[in-house]
């Protein structure tokens, strides 16, 4: 899976099992997302590109240096909400895009209900955000939403995928570059990710009856 970056850093292990952990309230949830969301930021955007800028210190003239390429998030409602804050701080200039998928509780399929991206141009580069890729359906979705939109790097930040999912989004879109915390290795009957860390959107919105 060459496209696949898992970031084995000990304090994304120790966050992420305080974020699996079923005792963990919606509260400390967000907290955690946001301080992984931050890690998957820097790491997914190791690659971009940057141009040379003069820079006056208050000492000297220097040659700084300042990105070059556009770039735009678009974070899958409900739960890559919880993951904007923390890439806009990294990447204060992004377009900020919503796209509302849910997945039908009977099919496991992804449900469209809001896509509003514009005819004009696309950014170089979009960071899809979403902390769950299970079979890998509302992924796909947004890779196409965005493929059609013209855009050229798609990069998937997940805070945990599965197997599974990361092989369908790898089949129908080789190029997608996927940046995730953890791979787990099942999905069960109801296409939950095992063992994973529930429904990551009643958690971080504390909608869990
Ligand atoms: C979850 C999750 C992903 C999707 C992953 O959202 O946040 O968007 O399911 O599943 P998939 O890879 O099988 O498509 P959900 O549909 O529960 O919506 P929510 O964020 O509004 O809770």
């Amino acid at each position: 899976m060459p496209q696949v970056t898992e970031i084995s850093h000990p304090l994304v292990q120790s966050h992420l099992s305080r974020l699996r952990d079923t005792s963990t309230a919606p509260a400390e949830f967000r907290l955690l997302i946001k301080r992984l969301a931050t890690i998957l930021t820097l790491e997914a955007t190791r690659d971009l590109a940057t141009r040379e800028i003069e820079v006056t210190t208050p000492l000297s003239r220097m040659t700084g240096r300042a990105l070059a390429t556009t770039t735009g998030l678009v974070p899958i409602l409900r739960a890559g909400l919880g993951m904007v804050e923390s890439a806009l701080e990294l990447l204060p200039d992004s377009e900020v895009w919503h796209l509302g998928l849910y997945r039908d509780e009977a099919t496991a399929q992804p449900v469209e209900y809001y896509c509003k991206l514009p005819d004009t141009k696309p950014v170089d580069v979009a960071l899809i955000l979403d902390p769950m890729l299970a079979t890998g359906g509302s992924a796909i979705s947004a890779l196409q939403a965005l493929q059609a939109w013209g855009v050229p790097s798609l990069k998937l930040l997940s805070v945990i995928a599965s197997s599974a999912g990361i092989k369908a989004v790898q089949t129908q879109f080789p190029s997608a570059e996927l940046y995730v915390c953890a791979i787990d290795p099942e999905l069960n009957s109801r296409k939950f990710i095992v063992p994973g860390l529930g429904d990551a959107g009643d958690r971080t919105f504390n909608t869990l009856r």
